[in-house]
């Protein structure tokens, strides 16, 4: 078997053998393909498609190119969650704790954030101290310990992945349901975890842009539970606008404790409670498990445990009580439209664009973090706003970009309307395996 003949098969659209897909993917993970073979077989696969087979073997190989993480040592059913990406979007850091405080035990390998969706671990590292890489000995400790583990993903899970991951993203090969199939599910089936639950979103600051095409992608992820027999589920939602009212590290840590404390931000809370639902579904609990997760946010049982999980990780546990304690923007600027109306749409793509711009995100790799900058929203669809109001904070030091662009960038994210408009609908629909 060589290369070449695998390449041209799929060019010209045939289906490929399981052989011919684990020869591939051993070389990619391996070193011994060369990047431009990578990148040819990437094009062909995107152009042709896969079929369910194919897409299993794939997801199989890329599996398989790596170490799948031992978490037979655990004590309980181990429960992972994973979002396809958004703005604002902190819900494993509510979800954890809350599912951790029923008795689920929340095994987490998170990414640093690129472009203009942030990432689980730039979060985490907004709290001083607090340790976001554990090898899998303390990983599982702090499963059985806390029922949390957090850790930035190691190199070791699905290598074959992170050289296709960054080839696709120079190559215009990204949004191929066979390619991110096996992407996302390789890393997860990597983890070891019994369960996982998808937060599939759609909309103009997700992946996917309509709900058709969530629904599509949440499917084929569904599918390859098999390959590890684990159980999945997925949630369906919106992010046409940002999540919760907050966009930037440090500030989204501020409103996660808040949400923690009962703040009642409705999509954070309508979101982390269906999941957190799903969890305790797939765990076997044939309770009310809506009553239990509203119960442990209300009773004040998840912030105990996020107060355990920070301080068990060396974090400064005192941000919780004195937010002044968390890394600040030394500028801050209010930013007011020009127009009265009802706010119709805030566009999320843009103000995650803004964040980075702010500081608050990369543009490349190796771009440091303001983790104090971001924007901080005071209005969502459906409010009413006079001329002047002021729709918006932007948190900035040494910004990306200069202030007052990021600000018209900001402004040019709001659309109103003279005519009342409903709230946002985030979940459209769960699907379940
Ligand atoms: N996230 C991933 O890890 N991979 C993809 O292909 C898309 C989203």
């Amino acid at each position: 078997m060589d290369p070449v003949s695998v390449i041209r098969k799929k060019r010209d659209g045939e289906v490929l053998s399981r052989k011919e897909i684990n020869f591939f993917i051993d070389g990619i993970g391996n070193g011994t393909l060369p990047d431009y073979q990578a990148a040819a077989f990437l094009m062909a696969t995107y152009i042709r498609g896969m079929n369910a087979d194919e897409t299993r073997w794939l997801t199989e190989a890329m599996l398989n190119s790596g170490e799948v993480v031992d978490l037979s040592g655990v004590k309980g059913f181990t429960c992972d969650k994973h979002s396809t990406g958004g703005v604002g979007d902190k819900i494993t850091m509510i979800i954890a704790p809350m599912a951790a405080a029923l008795g689920l035990k929340v095994p987490m390998y998170s990414g640093k954030g690129l472009g203009h969706t942030g990432g689980t671990i730039d979060k985490l590292d907004a709290i001083t101290g607090f340790r976001t890489t554990l090898d899998t000995d303390a990983f599982v400790r702090s499963l059985n310990d806390i029922g949390i583990a957090n850790s930035m993903q190691t190199e070791t899970i699905a290598p074959a992945d992170k050289r296709l991951y960054a080839l696709r993203d120079v190559t215009a090969t990204v949004d191929s349901i066979p390619l991110i199939t096996g992407s996302i599910m390789s890393k997860k089936l990597a983890c070891g975890a019994d369960g996982l639950v998808l937060d599939v979103k759609f909309g103009n600051g997700a992946f996917m842009k309509t709900e058709k095409e969530a629904r599509e992608l949440a499917s084929w992820l569904i599918s390859m539970a098999p390959i590890r027999n684990i159980r999945v589920s997925a949630l369906i939602d919106n992010m046409d606008d940002p999540l919760g009212y907050m966009v930037g590290n440090a500030l989204e840590m501020m409103e996660v404790i808040e949400v923690l404390k009962g703040k009642p931000v409705i999509d954070l809370v309508e979101i982390s409670i269906a999941i957190v639902g799903e969890m305790l579904q797939l765990s076997g609990e044939t309770g009310d498990v809506e009553k239990m997760a509203k119960e442990v946010l209300a009773n004040g049982r998840a912030l105990a445990k996020f107060r355990e999980w920070v301080a068990y990780n060396e974090g400064d546990a005192t941000i919780i009580d004195d937010f002044s304690r968390f890394p600040q923007a030394t500028s801050r600027m209010e930013i007011a439209l020009g127009q009265a109306g009802y706010v119709s749409k805030i566009h999320a793509k843009i103000i995650g664009e803004a964040a980075v711009y702010s500081g608050a995100g990369r543009l490349a790799k190796e771009d440091t973090l303001d983790y104090g900058a971001g924007i901080e929203l005071h209005v969502r669809r459906g409010d009413w706003i006079e001329v002047g109001d002021s729709v918006a904070t932007l948190y900035y030091s040494k910004s990306r970009r200069n202030p007052d662009e990021i600000a018209q960038l900001i402004r040019g994210a709001f659309q109103l309307s003279e005519k009342s408009v409903p709230p946002l609908k985030r979940i459209v629909s769960t699907i379940r395996q």
